[in-house]
């Protein structure tokens, strides 16, 4: 395992793993579901996700990874023999996928950042309009993902301590900062309140099957989880480390990170008369013209940092997707690491184009004949949206049904002695053996379902 690399210590992993969770799906994603699924509902049934089923998923997928001390394939091909490797080329394949649209909305965020700071983005009239434009102005979009691409490959190729542990340690507090910042401008204005009824007190009755299938998945994407990025992280982890004290940061930490941009952008839309259900555009409409009513000034500097923000955000994300493929190269074709992670950038970033192209520019991606899905990059968000539920209830019955519960605990006891007997022990073994698979294989048909023909 030496070889591999390690994180050095207990902090490195947790930032690194928060940077991995915290990222476009809390501060772009989860404000836009929030919005179009009923605001404080969402929130409520989010949070009973994160701690009844993503939780142990996290703890059960680092344990796999430090177990093992290799990528998602190897960790679940040694553990479980037979064909269980499988399991971990699945989330393999829908991390590529991932990064593959994801790169290209981080590459939007990049244009934003780049145009409010540098440009004259800030003296547009119809921001709803502009955004619309935006996403169709191929040439520099193509140029702001693929600069992303290579930046995360340039940190990836560093290696575990130097590039992604060392990435982290800036990016991480720094957009923490810059939240916190933001938010308490945004509660100073008029009518935030309005906003923050809408987020924080739940009406039940808008609470319906859809709200809960978005927030599932969102609780998935959001901590990394169901397609071995843990696996990953956590084959890097030393053995003194406390695995489920951890994971209950890193869910925490990403957490808050989402409930913060809920508070900072519903203030924003509610004072500027807005409507909450925008989609994919809220960010990138509803706070540039926020931005605009501060002033040339302020508003270049505020929005400016709130797009580096999403960046650096963003980044901390793409390190973790592109690693997930390269441990897997390294550690099982034993090809080199540079190579593969350079190789791997441009093939993932060729993946993407058709997400690039698909936001009006090439229309027969943008209109797919799949319920719900109206343009490719939505389409492919979400087939992995399903992958991430289904690869975590697989991870559940790979535990109770083949590596076992006992050997869980054990590794579960590593760096933490007093963890048998304890309730959280309790807690985690049976939500693994019981709430999990049955709630998630339930959700994840149902899912497939609605996804596809609409429920
Ligand atoms: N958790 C990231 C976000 O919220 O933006 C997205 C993500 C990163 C999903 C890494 C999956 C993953 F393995």
């Amino acid at each position: 395992m030496a070889n591999r690399g390690n994180f050095s210590g207990r902090i490195g992993f947790i930032l690194a793993a928060a940077g991995s969770a915290v990222g476009l799906g809390n501060i772009w994603r989860f404000p836009y579901l929030a919005g179009t699924n009923g605001g404080a509902g969402f929130l409520l049934i989010y949070l009973v996700c994160i701690f009844t089923l993503c939780f142990p998923v996290m703890v059960g997928e680092i344990a796999i990874g430090r177990k093992v001390g290799s990528d998602a394939y190897g960790s679940y091909q040694k553990l479980g023999g037979g064909k269980w490797g499988y399991l971990g080329l699945f989330g393999i394949l829908a991390g590529l996928f991932i990064l593959s649209f994801y790169n290209v909305v981080a590459g939007w965020a990049f244009g934003y950042f780049l145009e409010i700071s540098f440009g004259d983005l800030l003296d547009q009239q119809d921001f709803g309009a502009f955004f619309g434009n935006y996403v169709n102005d191929i040439g520099p979009l193509f140029l702001f993902s693929l600069a992303f691409m290579l930046i995360t490959a340039y940190i990836v190729s560093q290696g575990i301590a130097k590039g992604i542990e060392a990435a982290n340690k800036i990016m991480m507090p720094a957009l923490y900062l810059i939240l916190i910042g933001l938010i308490v401008y945004s509660l100073t204005l008029p009518n935030a309140m309005a906003g923050v009824k809408f987020y924080l007190i739940p009406d039940v009755g808008e609470i319906t099957s859809r709200t809960i299938f978005y927030a599932l998945c969102q609780a998935f994407f959001s901590l990394s989880l169901g397609m071995g990025a843990l696996i990953t992280y956590g084959s890097y982890v030393t053995k003194d480390q406390n695995i489920v004290s951890s994971a209950a940061v890193i869910s925490i930490a990403d957490t808050s990170v989402a409930f913060l941009a809920g508070l900072m952008v519903f203030p924003l839309v509610f004072s500027l008369g807005a409507e909450p259900g925008q989609g994919p555009k809220l960010i990138f409409v509803i706070l540039t013209q926020a931005f605009q009513n501060m002033g040339p000034i302020v508003g270049r500097i505020v929005g400016g940092s709130f797009f580096l923000l999403i960046c650096f955000a963003a980044l901390t994300s793409t390190i973790s997707l592109l690693e997930v493929p390269a441990a897997y190269l390294v550690d099982q074709k034993k090809f080199p690491r540079k190579a593969v992670v350079w190789s791997l950038a441009v093939g993932i970033f060729v993946l993407g184009l058709p997400s690039l192209f698909s936001q009006g520019i090439v229309p027969a991606l943008n209109k797919l004949p799949v319920h719900n899905s109206p343009d490719f990059l939505s389409f492919v968000s979400d087939m992995c949206d399903i992958s991430l539920t289904v690869g975590g209830c697989l991870m559940c019955f790979f535990i109770r049904y083949r590596w076992k519960m006992n050997n869980l605990n054990e590794e579960l006891t590593l760096g933490n002695p007093s963890f048998m007997g304890s309730f959280i022990q309790k807690y985690i073994n049976f939500t693994i053996s019981w709430v999990c698979p049955i709630v998630l294989s339930i959700l994840s048909v149902l899912v497939i379902i609605d996804k596809f023909f609409g429920l």
